[in-house]
Order: structure tokens, then C-alpha cells, then sequence
């Protein structure tokens, strides 16, 4: 019987890696501009670190993660899974701001450089419902500025992430913007709210209902449209936020627009994890349908702290790889990793003279391919189309005896003679500039 894959679990097929590289690269290369190191966390830790930074009540928490003893032999000994305490499970991680603050504590970075800037990217794990741009094996590539209350660096990120955006080319992502306020204001705007949802308990949904006490900041971004409408003229956190908060607010907003960072105020934008405090933040692009987040983040000045470490602000973002390949897809842009050179090659002599330069050209840093069967030059070319090689180099028994190689642009069609001596020399330089 065939195995398949589990259900919004995907591979990445070459094809499709290769924008995948390309998004890597670009965010290597963004993030160092702006002086981040990389860190690698486990994708495995235990599942109090996620229940105690995202939230009891968070849908993340609640209903999503991948969490199960440690040891099932030794617990289904002496008690049911659903009886082991939290310590003693495991999760596979849904996000990785937890994991960095863990490391973060834990390695005590802020004993020798409280100002850690801090990169990573991998694989994440929510069980929800599987739909376009929502997996349950799904990639981030996030960043993380711990040490840093200052509204500059907030503005930094989100700089960074418009840099990253631009050097992909995309113009169409859009900044949404929200303060979520602090622990000092931040109870006196739940109270109100509360009051206001209280009274129209009996439009919401049954979910916002039952956390309506618990947490009812997540009415506000809760997709039912029983919901959306019943809360429309819902009061504005913005409104309530203190003296500090709307000061630091203010500057994000005037930096951003200094710098030309388009952005629009959403106040109805909470965030589905209870880190955060003060600045909040997606990306959102109408291209992807229902799914249209392609990074989001903010502020979670609070979160060292709570995971035992000293009272150290953060921010960060986490960028979703899967969504931004869609868009990458749409954009048509080149296929990415092509292929330089395709050789085709008539008569075994050609093949035995073909087959060390094809090595010396892949050790020049050249995609470089050829047939090892015996196939006519037409089914060669059609081949060499195939794979959208940008040149051909054709060589028979008629080219050897001549010293030279055809190189045809498949781009032009234009060909030229290649002397066969120093043939790599000339295909390596033609590709350097
Ligand atoms: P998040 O909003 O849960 O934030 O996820 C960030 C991004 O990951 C989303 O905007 C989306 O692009 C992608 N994403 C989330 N869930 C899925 C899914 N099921 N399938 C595909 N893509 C998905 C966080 O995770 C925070 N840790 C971000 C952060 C970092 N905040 C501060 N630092």
C-alpha cells in the first residue's frame, strides 16, 4: 500500500526549493545589513515554555499543538497522557519567540550583551485546519531584538521587513499598525471592552463567548462575521492606551513615515499571542484569500521576565516561508537555479571528451548537465529546452576534428565556435560577468 504524506504536512519538491533558497538568501542577506546573528533552537521543548508566553487561552494553546509525553512508555504505565502534567509533555514548537527567549535566559546573553539581535528560521507545528497558505508543518523565518524598549528598534524591524519585501520585488504587502498598550493601561481598556462585549454576549460566537472573561481582546479579531459585525463599534484600545505607551506609538508612526514606510492603523488588530504589549503588526497582502498574513510581530516587553529571566524588553516579527513562495509564484519571476549550460553530444567520442569538462565546469561553480544515454540531437535539444538551460554546447566528431564546440544562446539563438582548449576558461568567465 502507498504511505502518504500526513495531512498538512508537505514536501517541497525541486521546483519550488529553489524560490525557497531564494527567500533564504534574501533574508540572510537583510538581516546581516542590519548587523542580526542567526540562532538554532530545538524544535522540541517542553510544552510549559508555549502555554506560558502564548497564552492559556490562546487558540495556539487551547486547541493546536503538537504536545505528548515525554516518555510513553513510562506514563501509559501509571497514568493516562491526559492526566501527565504539562511539565512532564513535550511540544513540537508553533512559534520560535518562545524558544529564543528560553535560549536567551538560559545561556544568560544578557549578563555578557543584554542588546541581542537574533535570527531563525525553520519548521513550526499548529494543527489547524489545513487550507491554501495554512499548514500544519509550516516555515518561519523570524527575527528577535531582545534588550531594546525603544521605539527606534521597533521602527528598525519593520524597516527590515520592508527592506526584505522590496528586495523580493514585492511592492503589494501592506503594514498594519496597532498599540496594544501595557500592563499599566492595558486592564482599564479590557475592562471597558469587556462591559461593551458583555452587552452583546448573545451576537458573538460560541468561542468568543466562553474566553469573553478570560480573554476578550480576541472578539476583536475573531473571523465570524456575527462577530465582526457586533464589534465594529467596539471601543478602541488606541483610545485608552497611557501617556508612555501613546508616546512611544507616536514615535513608530513619525519614524515610519520619515522613512516612507507606508502603514495603516488597525486597532481591531490584536494578535492571536499574549506576549505581546505596546506595538503590533502584519503584513497583509489581498493576493492569498482568508490566509493574507505573510509576517506579523510586535512588541512582548514582558515575555524575559515571565520565562524567568531579568525584566528585559523584546521585539520581533516572524516572516511565513510558505506564503511568500505563493506570492513568489505569482509574480512570474525567472525560474530560479536554472541551468547554465546543457552539452549535447553526438557520437561516443564527443561523450568521452564532453564528460571531464562537464566536471571542470561544475567545479567553476556552473549548473552544468548532460545525457549519459545515447539520444539524437534533436531529442537533446528538445531536452536542453526542457530544463530551460540558457546555452547549449554542441559537440560531434565534425567539432572535435575541428577544435572547436557550437555554444548556442537558447535565449537569441545566436551561435558562436568555441575553441575546445580553452573552452573553460571562456564558459567560466562568460558567466562571472
Ligand atoms: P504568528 O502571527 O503566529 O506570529 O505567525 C507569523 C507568520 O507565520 C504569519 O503571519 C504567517 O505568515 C505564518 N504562519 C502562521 N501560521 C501558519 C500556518 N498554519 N501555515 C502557514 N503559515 C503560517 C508568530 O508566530 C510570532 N512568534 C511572531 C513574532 C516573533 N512575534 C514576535 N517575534
Amino acid at each position: 500500500m502507498k504511505i502518504t504524506s500526513i495531512k498538512g504536512f508537505a514536501d517541497v519538491l525541486p521546483g519550488e526549493v529553489e524560490l525557497w533558497q531564494t527567500i533564504e538568501a534574501t533574508a540572510r542577506r537583510v538581516f546581516s545589513a542590519y548587523h542580526f546573528a542567526e540562532i538554532r533552537i530545538p524544535i522540541l521543548e517542553k510544552t510549559e515554555l508555549f502555554s506560558r508566553s502564548i497564552g492559556e487561552t490562546s487558540d495556539i494553546v487551547e486547541k493546536e499543538m503538537y504536545t505528548f509525553p515525554e516518555r510513553y512508555g513510562d506514563v501509559s504505565a501509571t497514568a493516562k497522557p491526559d492526566v501527565v502534567r504539562d511539565s512532564a509533555t513535550v511540544t513540537l514548537r508553533p512559534e520560535g519567540t518562545a524558544g529564543v527567549v528560553r535560549a536567551y535566559i538560559e545561556a544568560e546573553m544578557f549578563k555578557t550583551e543584554p542588546v541581542r539581535k537574533l535570527y531563525y528560521m525553520g519548521p513550526m507545528f499548529r494543527r489547524e485546519r489545513p487550507q491554501k497558505g495554512r499548514m500544519r508543518q509550516f516555515h518561519q523565518i523570524g527575527a528577535e531584538v531582545l534588550g531594546r524598549g525603544d521605539p527606534v528598534a521597533d521602527v528598525e524591524l519593520l524597516l527590515l521587513l520592508h527592506d526584505f519585501m522590496r528586495a523580493l520585488e514585492f511592492t503589494e504587502p501592506s503594514l498594519q499598525l496597532n498599540s496594544l498598550g501595557c500592563a499599566e493601561c492595558r486592564p482599564s481598556y479590557r475592562e471597558k471592552l469587556l462591559a461593551f462585549l458583555q452587552q452583546r454576549q448573545e451576537r458573538l460566537c460560541h468561542n468568543c463567548r466562553r474566553r469573553i472573561e478570560r480573554n476578550p481582546l480576541r472578539a476583536l479579531d475573531c473571523k465570524e462575521p456575527g462577530c465582526i459585525q457586533a464589534t465594529q463599534d467596539a471601543p478602541s484600545i488606541l483610545d485608552s492606551l497611557c501617556s508612555q505607551c501613546r508616546e512611544h506609538f507616536a514615535t513608530v508612526q513619525r519614524l515610519l513615515r520619515a522613512t516612507g514606510v507606508g502603514f495603516t492603523l488597525n486597532s481591531r488588530m490584536v494578535r492571536g499571542l499574549d506576549y505581546y504589549c505596546r506595538t503590533a503588526f502584519e503584513w497583509t497582502t489581498a493576493k492569498l484569500g482568508s490566509q493574507s498574513a505573510v509576517a506579523a510581530g510586535g512588541r512582548y516587553d514582558g515575555l524575559v521576565q515571565a520565562l524567568g529571566g531579568p525584566a528585559i524588553p523584546g521585539v520581533g516579527f516572524a516572516i511565513g516561508v510558505e506564503r511568500i513562495a505563493m506570492l513568489l509564484k505569482m509574480q512570474e519571476r525567472p525560474a530560479f537555479g536554472e541551468l547554465a549550460i546543457y552539452v549535447v553530444w553526438v557520437g561516443e567520442n564527443a561523450r568521452d571528451w564532453a564528460f571531464p569538462v562537464v566536471h571542470q565546469l561544475r567545479q567553476k561553480g556552473l549548473a552544468v548537465e548532460m545525457e549519459g544515454d545515447v539520444r539524437s540531437l534533436k531529442s537533446q535539444m528538445r531536452r536542453a529546452d526542457k530544463l530551460q538551460a540558457s546555452s547549449v554546447l554542441i559537440i560531434g566528431d565534425e567539432e572535435l576534428n575541428k577544435g572547436v564546440a557550437i555554444l548556442r544562446d537558447m535565449a537569441s539563438k545566436q551561435q558562436e565556435e568555441v575553441r575546445l582548449d580553452n573552452l573553460v576558461a571562456v564558459l567560466a568567465a562568460q558567466r562571472r560577468s
